[in-house]
């Protein structure tokens, strides 16, 4: 979705912000611009499509200044163009071309406001929505800036958050949230005359003052780096004032709000690629560390160690899971795993649906919204939903500083560190752990767990890590082989029982959202009503086949898939001779000392290949076309 970044300071600001819009890329975008204040100006820099263009712009035609908004569009109301790019001006009042805007949300009720403004005599030159926000802040404008953002704020419906830059205003930033995310980053304190890192401070000795700080703007942490120490999030309704002495947050009512500042933990190291080609390949690759470092916080030799989540979770008879896409598939396994070990009932919902319904609310239920990102709307609003309701819910997040991480009752965190490809593939395997410990921390409280049990439990989660570093390797070289056969494959079905169908989902996933082949996750019982039909000789179809309890019913399946000449790839244990001569190709897992766990070694050769099929295919494994990272906007 779109990302906003802002800067004020000494170093250049188009330079600073074009790092910034770089690590925003990730959460997806189609064009991006930013507005620089120089001389008494606004100077816009647009450019559509990706944001090397917009780089080339800058260096063709470079704009000297210390202050900025910026922003990448992920098109919603009108086409990625040049005309409809952020930043948006004021146009056609006394405030023509000297109120520019980014925003990041919908502005729903953007048609009657266009009406009435431009009846006022504002003249629109885009598609957006996001348009109205300058034009409403002009129409409204005195010379009083706070004044004229509150009072269109009181006009916009929907969810938002925006920056606005005034040219009478040129060191001043202003910043709305409502709905979208938006953080305000505080960097240090430089002397009037000390020379920046880059560029000088000539414009605030000018200013005559004796030092300044260096503030900045922006939708997400990495984004703040590396200029940012410290990080404050705002809240919904409030308004950041952000000038060179610092930021003043007030609500929407102009009372004032104490800005809390913490410091950013996040380095720049952990959101860059390194020696990778990809982060995607990077994340894959950190996925034994990252179990490794889950197992760490959550065990002590041979037993769990409980967060303290401020829940009674004996009295929970009633689960209710929320995600959306990858996070629900790893919602799917946490049933199975509270079911199995917890004896308790478990609905796994997803959230764009759970919103729109009016879900039964019992007084032990328990709501579980998995997200990665936290910000994912639909779950938000889940969330809101069930709090509304007055049922508890724990968050289980990776960036625990995120909207559902701060509005849960209690958080339980994936600690998988920034995962910038859009696809996700280190966050699951940590969302799969950590459910399966959170079952553990369930059934030990409801007196279903012995320690005899817990001890097999914890050792076989802390097989994990060395496990799935083994099949990463071991699988890759078949991988590759199969993805250079199959690369122009038109489509791939993916088939799989008992937990190995939420791996044959989330492999489908992949597959479509990274190298954009038509792929379906079945239920391997399931094949037969239907989908069988698919089956040709040009069919990859491939069967998840650990040696489990239902191991003999997915041979069933993959011979009739042979019978029929599709091409059979098995996922399954390197050393089962049966498996190997009944495929065409096998990737080999190592096996889970607890087949409940499995499910998170087999997916991993599914995410290299889905990898391996988008290389060959040409296609941007970071970015794919038409995604966002977080998914911010309904
Ligand atoms: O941040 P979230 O886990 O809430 O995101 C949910 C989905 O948008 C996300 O998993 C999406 O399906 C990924 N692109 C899958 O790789």
């Amino acid at each position: 979705m779109c990302g906003i970044a802002g800067y004020l300071g000494p170093k250049p600001a188009d330079s600073v912000l074009i790092v910034a819009l770089e690590r925003l890329k990730y959460r997806g975008y189609d064009s991006a611009g930013l507005a620089v204040m120089s001389d008494g100006e606004i100077h816009l820099r647009r450019a559509a499509g990706k944001l090397k263009q917009l780089s080339d712009l800058i260096e063709a035609q470079p704009v000297d200044g210390h202050c900025g908004i910026a922003h990448t569009r992920w098109a919603t109301h009108g086409a990625p163009t040049e005309i409809n790019c952020h930043p948006h001006l004021a146009s056609g009042g006394p405030y023509d071309g000297r109120i520019a805007v980014v925003h990041n949300g919908i502005i729903e009720n953007h048609e009657q406001l266009r009406r009435e403004l431009t009846q006022a005599g504002a003249i629109f030159r885009s598609e957006t929505d996001t348009e109205v926000i300058p034009q409403l802040i002009a129409h409204h404008y005195r010379g009083d800036a706070l004044a004229a953002v509150r009072a269109a704020v009181a006009r916009l419906e929907g969810s938002f958050a925006f920056a606005v830059v005034f040219a009478d205003h040129p060191r001043r930033i202003v910043a709305v949230r409502q709905g979208s995310p938006l953080l305000v980053g505080k960097g240090r304190a430089y002397d009037a005359g000390e020379p920046a890192a880059e560029g000088s401070t000539a414009s605030f000795a000018k200013a005559g003052r004796t030092s300044v700080r260096e503030m900045l703007l922006a939708s997400d942490v990495p984004a703040l780096l590396p200029h940012a120490h410290q990080v404050c999030f705002l809240a919904d309704g409030q308004i950041a004032d952000l000038t060179d002495q610092g930021l003043a947050l007030s609500d929407f009512a102009g009372q004032p709000v104490e800005a809390e500042f913490k410091a950013i933990e996040v380095t720049a190291e952990a959101v860059s690629k390194g020696s990778f080609d990809s982060f995607m390949a990077k994340e894959i690759a950190e996925q034994p560390a990252v179990l490794a470092r889950l197992l760490d916080s959550r065990l002590r030799g041979g037993a769990l160690v409980e967060p303290d989540l401020g829940l009674d979770l004996a009295s929970v008879n009633h689960v209710v899971f929320l995600a959306a896409g990858t996070s629900w598939h790893a919602a799917l396994l946490g049933k199975r795993f509270l079911e199995q070990l917890a004896r308790i009932h478990v609905e796994v919902d997803i959230s764009s649906e759970y919103r729109y319904r009016n879900p039964v609310a019992s007084g032990n239920t328990l709501v579980v919204a998995i997200s990665q990102s936290g910000e994912t709307a639909d779950t938000l609003a889940g969330l809101r939903l069930a709090r509304a309701k007055f049922i508890p819910v724990v968050g289980l997040v990776n960036t625990v500083t995120s909207t559902i991480a701060r509005e849960s009752n209690g958080v339980m965190p994936l600690l998988a560190g920034p995962e910038i490809g859009v696809a996700s593939t280190k966050a699951y395997t940590a969302q799969v752990l950590a459910l399966y410990l959170f079952a553990l921390q369930v059934a030990r409280a409801k007196g279903l767990l012995d320690a005899a049990a817990e001890a097999q439990a914890v050792a076989a989660a802390r097989a994990l890590p060395e496990l799935a570093a083994t099949t990463l390797a071991s699988a890759e070289e078949p991988v590759e082989e199969a993805a250079d056969i199959f690369a122009a494959a038109q489509a791939t079905v993916f088939l799989g029982r008992g937990g190995e169908h939420p791996t044959a989902l989330e492999g489908a996933l992949k597959l479509k959202e990274l190298a954009y082949v038509h792929a379906v996750g079945y239920p391997a019982g399931e094949f037969k009503h239907g989908p069988i039909a698919l089956v040709t000789s040009h069919l990859p179809v491939i069967c998840l086949c650990p040696r489990d309890a239902l191991y003999e019913k997915m041979l069933s399946n993959l011979q009739e898939v042979r019978a029929r000449a599709g091409r059979v790839i098995a996922v399954g244990q390197g050393g089962d001779r049966a498996l190997r001569d009944l495929s065409d190709h096998l990737f080999p897992v190592a096996r889970a000392g607890e087949d409940l766990l499995q499910p998170l070694l087999s997916v991993l050769p599914l995410q290299r290949y889905a990898y391996h099929v988008a290389r060959r295919r040409n296609c941007d494994v970071d970015q794919p076309r038409n995604l966002a990272k977080s998914v911010t906007v309904e």
